[in-house]
């Protein structure tokens, strides 16, 4: 594989809103920092409106760059934006691919570099309703044709599907056009800092292999909270809920990465086929284990009909039936409209045995990761008050990465990923058969809510949602510490 030569970057769905939040944003920072070499760079806009270059640019120029920054970026800013083209078009007509394969066509005569291979990226900013359409022009009218080398990929996010079969059928279409090493499947949560860090702790510190099973951790909960509803989302959401917005694909990369055994080297499948087998072990989840919410006033969004059942809240219990884990609780919990936004990974230690300092009651050990706001991790340990007393007391060693690395920025998730499909590393993205794995773990408990036998409790909006995922958290073993 070439990894020199003209590099086309189509994202296609250029005027919605993941493209100019997320993709565009994402693309100047790789820019500005030296990633996308302007000889050999272009970046194509696709979509249904009929606009024009100008307008586009005009149209994420606002997302590119915040006031703090604007004037140092002016430079780099403008050159950046004269590197998109915009081309319009359905999704579905040959017409439009056409139009857009000549575009990148030409791009690429006026960048040949001596090797003169082509690199195209499509970026699918779209619906998945659209997937199969789309990838079907890109695979007839818009692949690589160049003799000397280069690729085409392409790049998907979620929701693939809404259960298996539908995930399975998703799969299979793009599956029929492109082969897997083609496709990249994004899960933004595998580029966050402390997400890619984990397999670093995990495996790169003596103190934690000894640790990290059933002999010693109580309990793991990986969890996510937004102190915003879904705000002019409700018509997607209400379709999907908070298990297949959050849970199904966020937390449980996460928790695969906390619970996967050592892979047998860094290379992305040997990573892959690792996670793979901790979602083949966990067992089916209980009606029992599960507790849904909905915030108060979901319903009154106009696209949310009046009788949803849809969770904008679940805690649900998984059990990795293996060695490593039998027998702990790997609580996964997200919700909207809650009193905070933050995402954490909280691993319980076990009491200690014999507790000769009657200590019990202040609190286990605990290691916490968070993901955000203001990465840290921090391990709560018992030590002796200071003082003349003999008296315990719980206290943190605590990593807060604002105040350990100064100055240093941290890259946002889908600059990393973007940048890691112009390399060709399929590390942090999911491979088929683990996104399978993901939906045969969820898909009857989503079945059971999808036709009303599994209820979702109101909770108000901006507490910790239902008091009976408290209860279950409780009832599964976890031992709550003091502030959290
Ligand atoms: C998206 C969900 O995948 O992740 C959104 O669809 C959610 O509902 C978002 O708000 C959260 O991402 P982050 O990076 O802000 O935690």
């Amino acid at each position: 594989v070439s990894e020199t030569g003209s590099l086309s970057i189509i994202v296609l769905g250029a005027s919605g809103d993941l493209a100019k939040k997320k993709t565009f944003p994402a693309l100047f920072n790789l820019y500005h920092q030296g990633f996308l070499n302007p000889d050999e760079v272009h970046i194509f806009g696709y979509a249904r409106s009929k606009i024009s270059d100008e307008e586009l640019r005009d149209k994420i120029h606002g997302y590119l760059v915040d006031e703090k920054n604007a004037s140092e970026k002016a430079e780099a800013l403008s050159k950046f934006l004269k590197l998109i083209k915009y081309v319009s078009g359905p999704y579905d007509s040959e017409e439009g691919f056409k139009r857009l394969d000549k575009a990148i066509s030409e791009h690429e005569i006026s960048k040949k570099t001596s090797e003169g291979s082509s690199r195209r990226l499509f970026y699918l900013a779209l619906p998945p309703s659209v997937y199969p359409s789309v990838s079907k022009m890109i695979k007839a009218w818009c692949t690589n044709k160049s003799d000397l080398g280069g690729w085409t990929r392409i790049v998907v996010e979620k929701p693939f599907g809404k259960d298996l079969e539908s995930a399975e059928q998703l799969s299979s279409q793009i599956g029929a056009l492109f082969d897997e090493p083609q496709i990249y499947r994004i899960d933004h949560y595998l580029g966050k800092e402390l997400v890619q860090n984990m397999l670093v702790l995990r495996f790169a510190n003596r103190l934690f292999l000894p640790l990290w099973n059933r002999d010693n951790i109580a309990n793991v909960q990986i969890v996510f909270r937004e102190d915003f509803g879904t705000e002019g989302r409700g018509g997607y959401f209400d379709e999907y809920g908070i298990i297949r917005d959050i849970i199904q694909n966020h937390l449980l990369q996460v928790l695969c990465l906390v619970a996967m055994e050592k892979p047998i080297s860094l290379k992305p499948e040997h990573i892959r086929d690792e996670k793979v087998k901790v979602l083949q072990s966990v067992i089916p989840i209980k009606d029992e284990e599960v507790v849904l919410g909905q915030y108060e006033g979901y319903r009154d969004d106009p696209t949310v009909p009046n009788d949803s059942n849809t969770p904008t809240f679940a805690t649900t219990i998984l059990r990795i039936d293996n060695e490593r884990w039998e027998g702990v609780p790997f609580i996964l919990k997200a919700g909207k409209a809650m009193s905070s936004k933050k995402a954490d990974i909280r691993i319980q230690f076990k009491d200690v045995p014999g507790d000769i300092f009657k200590c019990q009651n202040q609190g286990r050990n605990e290691f916490v990761i968070r993901l955000q706001p203001s990465e840290a991790m921090y391990m709560k340990l018992t030590v002796k008050q200071p003082g003349l007393e003999m008296q315990t007391v719980q206290s943190e060693l605590d990593l807060s990465y604002k105040q350990r690395y100064q100055g240093v920025s941290i890259p946002e998730a889908y600059e990393r990923l973007i940048l890691d499909t112009i390399r060709g590393d399929q590390q942090h993205f999911v491979r088929r058969d683990e996104l399978k794995a993901a939906w045969e773990i969820f898909t009857p408990l989503l079945h059971r809510i999808d036709k009303g036998e599994v209820k979702s409790i109101p909770y108000k909006q901006g507490s910790r949602g239902p008091a009976e995922a408290d209860q279950l958290l409780k009832k599964a073993g976890y031992m709550q510490t003091h502030g959290y």
